[in-house]
């Protein structure tokens, strides 16, 4: 938590929101012929693939929110839309957000997007987080109502544990593999739903296919998820390794379906805050090398 605790971090959170709409119509009129080449490029290499390998209700979201029409889609008007689908707004930040503040805006139902992309050089990987993660990625999942809810009732719930260092290590964790990487089974297939694997056309196949990871050979572990296991599996999240956010990932979360990924990132986090509390956890967090 911030030093002004809970105030401070609401204020840092209007004051963006009250800023994005005339930032993001200056950055809309500038656009290059470089930056608008680069989504076409970006968005025609993810439509396809998320034909074969991404969950069918993302791949109609992404269609529905204009993400393949050619065109870099306004702020404005993916606002729109999102607040009718799911009820989620969106507002413009300037990079990686403290992670305090961007669970308040989780639960007040916002999610951030920056309004600078990649550049050519950049197509396949960048390490800062650009509009491409967060507009294919994010914004396209909080379109689907269950995402969203998961991801409100979430940042609710970080905003309680916000004071407690080992809780706030374990969100951190949960986000990570939960809200970002998320895999889901649909019709007898992994289907991708999370965003980080969303926005990347190199992770897309990787998560769903890949054996072994081509970095570090490890094996790639797909965990199912259930309503049974799900505090089994946090707890180990939270015990384990922290993510490394350099490489593509060899673990992945597979919810058996949208309720359980529902059920995992509200009532499990609760129980899983209240073990970290109630035994002392201390939660490994040093980057990996
Ligand atoms: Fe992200």
């Amino acid at each position: 938590m911030k030093k002004g605790g809970l105030s401070e971090v609401q204020d840092a959170f209007w004051e963006l929101v009250d800023k994005s709409e005339a930032a993001a119509e200056k950055a809309e009129a500038n656009y290059s012929a470089e930056q608008h080449k680069v989504w076409d490029l970006v968005a025609n290499n993810l439509h396809s693939l998320w034909f074969l390998f991404v969950h069918p209700a993302l791949l109609k979201a992404g269609e529905k929110m204009g993400m393949f029409s050619g065109n870099i889609p306004t702020v404005k008007s993916l606002d729109k839309i999102l607040s009718a689908a799911s009820g989620f707004h969106v507002y413009v930040c300037d990079g990686v957000l403290d992670f305090a503040v961007l669970a308040y805006g989780y639960s007040m139902g916002y999610f951030p997007t920056t309004l600078f992309i990649r550049t050519m050089a950049q197509l396949d990987y960048i390490e800062t987080p650009d509009m491409v993660h967060e507009r294919f990625g994010h914004l396209v999942a909080l379109f689907l109502k269950a995402y969203a809810n998961a991801v409100k009732q979430f940042g609710k719930i970080a905003l309680n544990y916000l004071d407690h260092e080992e809780c706030v290590k374990a969100l951190d964790k949960i986000h990570w593999w939960g809200v970002e990487f998320p895999l889901v089974w649909h019709e007898g297939q992994i289907k991708v739903v999370g965003p980080g694997i969303l926005s990347s056309p190199g992770e897309i196949t990787h998560a769903v296919k890949a054996s072994r990871h081509l970095d570090t050979g490890e094996q790639i572990q797909r965990i199912t998820v259930t309503n049974e296991n799900a505090f089994e599996v946090l707890m180990d999240i939270v015990k384990g390794p922290k993510h490394n956010i350099h490489i593509f990932q060899s673990k992945y979360l597979v919810f058996e379906n949208f309720e359980v990924f529902e059920h995992t990132l509200t009532k499990t986090v609760v129980l899983v805050m209240q073990e970290i509390k109630k035994e002392g956890v201390v939660v490994p967090y040093d980057d990996p090398q």
